[in-house]
């Protein structure tokens, strides 16, 4: 039987990690290992994740925990190495643009194993940012490449990659689908004490919002007015990264008008996201997650990835020092018709199984 490893590190990683592992044990497609590099590691970023989501145990775990991108990187390509030496997989499988995608990418080609890539293709302005270093270097050594949309496959046609890539769709959409029964929203409206279509759900996490005060200050006064002018509470699951700068920077005053909770599961978010009216982050998971649930999310950031929930005027952008136009653009873009199907049918890990069976048996 053939040997394909996981590699997963970040929450976003888990989540996607939660269908793919299951579609494998239900075909019995190949001998599946997992291993978790501990780029996340706090039980509300982590474990949290595999207990809900039923994600098997890591064989490995890295734990190769927070520091500079260089530091981070480099220790999951050297520990990632000794696992790939020892259990000589025939495949290599990762997903989306972090520290940990890349560094399992490299560290996978320099042995000559086939890597896959999941989320392949997706641009985003600037070039430097580092999710776009990741997603352009790890898409250049992947020998399949899923994508969860044409763009992204024209994408990487631009980028002279036409072999081996595959438009899925998007493997978020398949959990969506899947686990929307076990949606928590009764739950967190009576733990939060929320009115279900009158709050803001707010996530933000993104280096260039929150690690520049500037940018960060002009976020919160926008969230501030609002929340002032709309009356609409907020309840806001904050990443460790931003309560850290929040505090450095000492702007904890913002944090009053505000509900601010601790990390939540996926059910519990996707509860919290039900039933709020809108969302505004900087999530790239969320981003799209608002747009399966059809709320509108106004989406922190310069650019996205997500081009196409923006070119149809669904969600819109608003970049960290334009933000007190957060209220205006809401409004504006209310009377859009929902777009549909704009990441395929939710049966993205079907042609991806399938595909990498096909690859390792010819
Ligand atoms: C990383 C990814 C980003 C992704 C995000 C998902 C990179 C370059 N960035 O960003 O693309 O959107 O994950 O959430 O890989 N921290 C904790 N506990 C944890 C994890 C992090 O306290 O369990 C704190 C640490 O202070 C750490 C900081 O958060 O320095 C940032 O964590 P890190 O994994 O480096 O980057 P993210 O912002 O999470
Ligand atoms: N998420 C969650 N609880 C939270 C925040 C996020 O369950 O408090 C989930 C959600 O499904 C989201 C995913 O984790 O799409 C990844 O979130 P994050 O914003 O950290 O990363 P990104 O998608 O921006 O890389």
């Amino acid at each position: 039987m053939n040997k394909v490893i996981s590699l997963v590190g970040a929450r976003p990683q888990f989540i996607k990690e939660a269908v793919i592992a299951s579609e494998v044990y239900k075909a019995n497609a190949w001998n599946h290992v997992l291993v978790h590099s501990g780029q996340h590691y706090d039980a509300n970023m982590s474990d949290l994740f595999f207990q809900e989501l039923q994600i098997p145990t890591p064989r490995y775990f890295l734990g190769i925990g927070s520091s500079s991108h260089g530091k981070q990187t480099a220790a999951v390509l050297d520990k990632f190495e000794d696992i790939l030496l020892k259990e000589r997989p025939d495949m290599i499988l990762v997903y989306g643009d972090t520290n940990t995608t890349v560094a399992g990418a490299l560290a996978a080609a320099k042995l000559k194993i086939p890597v896959a890539h999941i989320e392949a293709g997706i641009r985003q302005k600037p070039k430097d940012m580092p999710e776009e270093i990741n997603r352009v270097v790890t898409d250049h050594m992947s020998s399949l490449l899923f994508c969860c949309s044409e763009l992204s496959s024209q994408n990487l046609k631009q980028e002279n990659i036409t072999k081996g890539v595959f438009i899925s769709g998007d493997i978020m959409y398949d959990l969506f689908l899947r686990m929307k029964p076990h949606f928590l929203k009764e739950k967190m409206l009576h733990d939060f004490n929320l009115q279900e279509g009158k709050y803001t759900l707010i996530t933000l996490h993104r280096d260039f919002n929150v690690d520049n005060k500037e940018n960060l200050v002009s976020i919160l006064e926008g969230l501030k007015g609002f929340t002032e002018e709309t009356k609409l509470s907020v309840i806001f699951p904050m990443h460790p990264r931003t309560r850290n700068r929040i505090e450095e920077f000492n702007l904890t005053k913002y944090l009053t008008f505000m509900n601010i909770i601790p990390p939540v599961g996926y059910l519990e978010l996707m509860g919290l996201l039900e039933g709020c009216t809108n969302v505004i982050t900087d999530s790239g998971g969320l981003q799209k997650e608002a747009y399966f649930a059809e709320k509108q999310a106004a989406v922190i950031m310069p650019d996205t990835g997500w081009r196409e929930i923006i070119e149809s005027g669904w969600n819109q952008l608003v970049p960290a020092n334009k933000a007190e136009e957060l209220l205006p653009c809401i409004l504006e873009n209310k009377s859009i018709i929902y777009p549909e199907n704009l990441y395929g049918d939710g049966k993205a890990a079907k042609v991806i199984i399938e595909n990498i069976m096909s690859y390792l048996n010819k």
